[in-house]
Protein backbone atom coordinates (compact mmCIF):
# COMPACT_ATOMS: atom_id res chain seq x y z
CA UNK A 1 0.00 0.00 0.00
CA UNK A 2 2.62 2.14 1.23
CA UNK A 3 4.92 1.40 -1.67
CA UNK A 4 2.39 2.23 -4.76
CA UNK A 5 1.51 5.40 -3.40
CA UNK A 6 4.89 7.26 -3.12
CA UNK A 7 6.52 5.44 -6.05
CA UNK A 8 4.55 7.18 -8.12
CA UNK A 9 4.94 10.68 -6.28
CA UNK A 10 8.58 10.50 -6.26
CA UNK A 11 8.81 9.51 -10.18
CA UNK A 12 6.34 12.61 -11.13
CA UNK A 13 8.33 15.03 -8.82
CA UNK A 14 11.60 13.47 -11.22
CA UNK A 15 9.93 14.22 -14.17
CA UNK A 16 8.43 18.11 -13.03
CA UNK A 17 12.49 18.60 -12.09
CA UNK A 18 13.90 17.43 -15.53
CA UNK A 19 11.03 19.43 -17.70
CA UNK A 20 12.19 22.34 -15.57
CA UNK A 21 15.71 21.98 -16.20
CA UNK A 22 15.71 21.15 -19.83
CA UNK A 23 12.52 23.51 -21.82
CA UNK A 24 11.87 21.86 -25.16
CA UNK A 25 13.57 22.22 -28.15
CA UNK A 26 12.64 25.97 -29.88
CA UNK A 27 12.82 26.03 -33.27
CA UNK A 28 13.92 29.26 -35.22
CA UNK A 29 11.81 29.35 -38.21
CA UNK A 30 8.52 27.97 -36.19
CA UNK A 31 8.67 30.10 -33.43
CA UNK A 32 11.59 33.07 -33.18
CA UNK A 33 11.03 34.15 -36.29
CA UNK A 34 7.43 34.50 -35.30
CA UNK A 35 8.09 36.05 -32.58
CA UNK A 36 10.66 38.65 -34.33
CA UNK A 37 8.35 39.39 -37.13
CA UNK A 38 5.25 40.40 -35.05
CA UNK A 39 7.20 42.69 -32.44
CA UNK A 40 10.44 44.21 -34.41
CA UNK A 41 10.35 43.76 -38.08
CA UNK A 42 7.84 46.93 -38.14
CA UNK A 43 11.18 48.38 -37.33
CA UNK A 44 13.86 46.39 -37.49
CA UNK A 45 13.83 46.37 -41.06
CA UNK A 46 15.91 48.05 -43.93
CA UNK A 47 14.57 51.89 -44.35
CA UNK A 48 12.35 51.58 -41.15
CA UNK A 49 13.95 53.41 -37.75
CA UNK A 50 14.99 50.52 -35.83
CA UNK A 51 16.76 49.82 -38.71
CA UNK A 52 18.31 53.06 -39.46
CA UNK A 53 19.06 53.51 -35.74
CA UNK A 54 21.07 50.17 -34.82
CA UNK A 55 21.88 48.38 -38.14
CA UNK A 56 19.56 45.40 -36.80
CA UNK A 57 17.28 43.66 -39.66
CA UNK A 58 15.04 41.05 -38.00
CA UNK A 59 14.17 39.89 -41.34
CA UNK A 60 15.72 37.02 -41.00
CA UNK A 61 18.12 34.40 -39.78
CA UNK A 62 21.25 35.82 -41.42
CA UNK A 63 20.63 39.10 -40.90
CA UNK A 64 19.31 38.65 -36.76
CA UNK A 65 22.95 36.91 -36.35
CA UNK A 66 24.89 39.30 -38.29
CA UNK A 67 23.83 41.81 -35.56
CA UNK A 68 23.79 45.66 -35.50
CA UNK A 69 26.10 48.68 -35.93
CA UNK A 70 27.19 47.69 -32.35
CA UNK A 71 28.43 44.37 -33.43
CA UNK A 72 26.60 40.84 -32.81
CA UNK A 73 23.31 40.50 -30.72
CA UNK A 74 23.03 36.75 -30.04
CA UNK A 75 25.65 34.84 -28.79
CA UNK A 76 24.60 31.25 -28.97
CA UNK A 77 24.26 29.54 -25.90
CA UNK A 78 24.46 32.54 -23.26
CA UNK A 79 21.27 34.67 -23.37
CA UNK A 80 22.77 36.46 -20.23
CA UNK A 81 24.81 37.98 -22.04
CA UNK A 82 22.99 38.49 -25.27
CA UNK A 83 22.12 42.27 -25.95
CA UNK A 84 18.74 40.92 -28.16
CA UNK A 85 17.90 39.11 -24.18
CA UNK A 86 18.60 42.06 -22.65
CA UNK A 87 16.85 44.17 -24.45
CA UNK A 88 13.63 42.36 -24.22
CA UNK A 89 13.94 41.62 -20.74
CA UNK A 90 14.27 45.00 -19.65
CA UNK A 91 17.65 44.56 -18.33
CA UNK A 92 19.08 46.95 -20.45
CA UNK A 93 18.86 50.44 -19.51
CA UNK A 94 14.63 50.84 -19.58
CA UNK A 95 15.08 53.31 -22.66
CA UNK A 96 16.20 50.80 -24.70
CA UNK A 97 13.80 48.01 -23.57
CA UNK A 98 12.29 46.44 -26.73
CA UNK A 99 10.18 46.59 -28.83
CA UNK A 100 10.74 50.24 -28.86
CA UNK A 101 8.26 52.92 -27.14
CA UNK A 102 5.94 49.24 -26.61
CA UNK A 103 4.46 47.08 -23.95
CA UNK A 104 7.46 44.30 -23.13
CA UNK A 105 6.89 40.73 -24.73
CA UNK A 106 4.60 37.80 -23.15
CA UNK A 107 6.37 36.56 -20.54
CA UNK A 108 6.59 33.30 -22.76
CA UNK A 109 8.17 34.78 -25.84
CA UNK A 110 10.70 36.25 -23.32
CA UNK A 111 11.41 32.87 -22.46
CA UNK A 112 11.06 31.49 -25.60
CA UNK A 113 13.68 33.78 -27.40
CA UNK A 114 15.93 32.79 -24.44
CA UNK A 115 15.63 28.76 -24.11
CA UNK A 116 16.46 29.81 -28.69
CA UNK A 117 19.56 31.35 -27.85
CA UNK A 118 20.93 29.37 -25.10
CA UNK A 119 20.11 26.17 -27.06
CA UNK A 120 22.57 27.33 -29.24
CA UNK A 121 20.35 29.72 -31.76
CA UNK A 122 20.22 27.45 -34.53
CA UNK A 123 18.80 28.11 -37.77
CA UNK A 124 16.37 25.36 -37.39
C1 LIG B 1 8.80 51.08 -32.72
C2 LIG B 1 10.04 50.68 -33.36
C3 LIG B 1 10.83 49.52 -32.80
C4 LIG B 1 10.36 48.26 -32.52
C5 LIG B 1 8.96 47.72 -32.65
C6 LIG B 1 11.52 47.51 -32.06
N1 LIG B 1 12.64 48.30 -32.07
FE1 LIG B 1 14.51 47.73 -31.56
N2 LIG B 1 15.20 49.61 -31.87
C7 LIG B 1 14.43 50.68 -32.29
C8 LIG B 1 15.24 51.89 -32.30
C9 LIG B 1 14.77 53.28 -32.69
C10 LIG B 1 16.55 51.50 -31.85
C11 LIG B 1 17.78 52.35 -31.63
C12 LIG B 1 18.09 52.52 -30.17
C13 LIG B 1 17.35 53.64 -29.53
O1 LIG B 1 17.26 54.71 -30.12
O2 LIG B 1 16.82 53.42 -28.41
C14 LIG B 1 16.48 50.07 -31.59
C15 LIG B 1 17.55 49.31 -31.13
C16 LIG B 1 17.51 47.94 -30.94
C17 LIG B 1 18.63 47.13 -30.52
C18 LIG B 1 19.98 47.66 -30.16
C19 LIG B 1 20.97 47.41 -31.22
C20 LIG B 1 22.37 47.68 -30.78
O3 LIG B 1 23.20 47.68 -31.67
O4 LIG B 1 22.64 47.86 -29.56
C21 LIG B 1 18.19 45.84 -30.45
C22 LIG B 1 18.98 44.60 -30.04
C23 LIG B 1 16.80 45.85 -30.79
N3 LIG B 1 16.41 47.12 -31.09
C24 LIG B 1 16.02 44.73 -30.79
C25 LIG B 1 14.65 44.76 -30.98
C26 LIG B 1 13.82 43.59 -30.84
C27 LIG B 1 14.34 42.20 -30.50
C28 LIG B 1 12.55 44.01 -31.07
C29 LIG B 1 11.29 43.16 -31.00
C30 LIG B 1 11.06 42.48 -29.73
C31 LIG B 1 12.58 45.43 -31.36
N4 LIG B 1 13.87 45.84 -31.29
C32 LIG B 1 11.47 46.19 -31.67
C33 LIG B 1 13.10 50.63 -32.66
C34 LIG B 1 12.26 49.53 -32.51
Amino acid sequence: MFKTLILPAALLSAMAMLAACSPKNVSYSKEVQTILSKNCSECHTPGKPGFEASGLDTTSYASLMKGGKFGSLVKPGDAFTSALNMLVEGRAHPSIRMPHGKEKLPAADIETLKNWVNQGAKND
